[in-house]
């Protein structure tokens, strides 16, 4: 092979500066026309074998192309350099007078609106709000509550048990036994808070639910109080003009128990919601069992009455906007959600 003259050494060199777009091919082609083994930096390295005669004018004319690779080199690095930079600044400009991107506003979830609403209601009548953990124990969650052995809510069937005597709540009525167990009376609490039952999702169950309880202890409390205190409640939420009814039911820790009825706000002579009998069922309550109170210091049932209620947030949230199934509120559609703005 004929060895490259050091005109061909440049032209070809010159080529591969000028053929390199960006400075990384730059950097590549550095490396190939005046790297280590670069044709010119070998054939300076063979200038040593040449005849005598031969060394100085060739040394010189292959240093030249040499220098010259270089100086193309650096030329078309500062160029590369700055179109990139050019075009990176483009890229980054930001054009301060355009108006601020359009940040989505979050909102409350609609459980979340309710329970606030239900809960400034209570604080209007002087009541507070008390909390309690989610896992808690048999004896507050049953025990204190005069709910007997054989009980249904007790079974494994209906009830998350963690191990013997310890569960995942089935109703914030605990929180009303820490109350007591805590505190002399008089009380007024209501106790909201997420609650878990074994029951498999439908439109009308969820195994996670939430709740707000109330307890209110004093000094000759009455049915009337409890009727007068929910009807409140219920005109508060659903219409200034509704009555609200009180049915016998049944609950272990309250005695005389009612079940809470509103009239239906939705029509004049039934409907759907109401299943045409224009009532309601929303929560259910009674009287604080005697029992219940004498298991705390303090809470002497000659003297002291008190009592008690529980209904279901998403019950009433449904209810008062007409969605007609429970599983809506969990499963974080925006659709549904963007319509309960806060
Ligand atoms: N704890 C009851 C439940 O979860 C509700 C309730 C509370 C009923 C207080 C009466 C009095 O079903």
């Amino acid at each position: 092979m004929a060895t490259p003259s050091p005109e061909d050494l440049l032209r070809e060199g010159r080529a591969a500066v000028e053929a390199a777009a960006t400075s990384a091919e730059l950097d590549d082609a550095r490396v190939a026309v005046i790297g280590r083994s670069a044709p010119v930096v070998l054939a300076l390295r063979g200038v040593g074998g040449l005849p005598p005669e031969e060394r100085g004018p060739t040394g010189q004319r292959l240093n030249g192309v040499r220098r010259e690779l270089e100086a193309l080199i650096d030329e078309r690095s500062a160029a590369l350099a700055a179109e990139e930079l050019e075009a990176r600044l483009a890229a980054d400009r930001v054009d301060v007078t355009l108006p601020p991107p359009v940040v989505p506003h979050g909102g409350l979830h609609p459980l979340t609106q309710t329970r606030r609403e239900i809960e400034d209601i209570f604080i209007g009548l002087g009541y507070a709000i008390a909390e309690g953990p989610e896992i808690d124990t048999e004896y507050n969650s049953f025990t204190a509550l005069n709910i007997p052995e054989g009980h249904p809510a007790k079974d494994e069937t209906d009830t998350l048990w963690l191990r013997p005597g310890v569960l995942l709540r089935p109703h914030t009525s605990p929180v009303q036994v820490r109350v007591m167990a805590s505190q002399p009376p008089p009380v007024y609490v209501i106790c909201p808070g997420r609650v878990f039952r074994r029951d498999t999702p439908d439109a009308t169950h969820s195994p996670i639910f939430q709740q707000i309880e109330g307890l209110a202890v004093d000094r000759g409390l009455t049915l009337a109080d409890l009727k007068g205190t929910l009807r409140h409640m219920a005109r508060a939420l659903f219409g200034d003009r509704l009555d609200v009814r009180l049915r016998s039911g049944f609950f272990p820790f309250t005695e005389p128990s009612v079940e809470v009825d509103v009239e239906c706000p939705f029509c004049a002579t039934g409907c759907s919601v109401c299943k045409h009998t224009r009532w309601i069922e929303i929560l259910g309550s009674g009287m604080v069992d005697p029992n219940v109170l004498s298991l705390h210091e303090g809470y002497d049932p000659e003297e002291w009455t008190g009592f008690a209620f529980g209904l279901g947030i998403e019950r009433i949230a449904m209810l008062r906007h007409d969605v007609h199934d429970i599983r809506a509120f969990y499963d974080n559609d925006l659709r549904f959600l963007e319509q309960f703005p806060s």
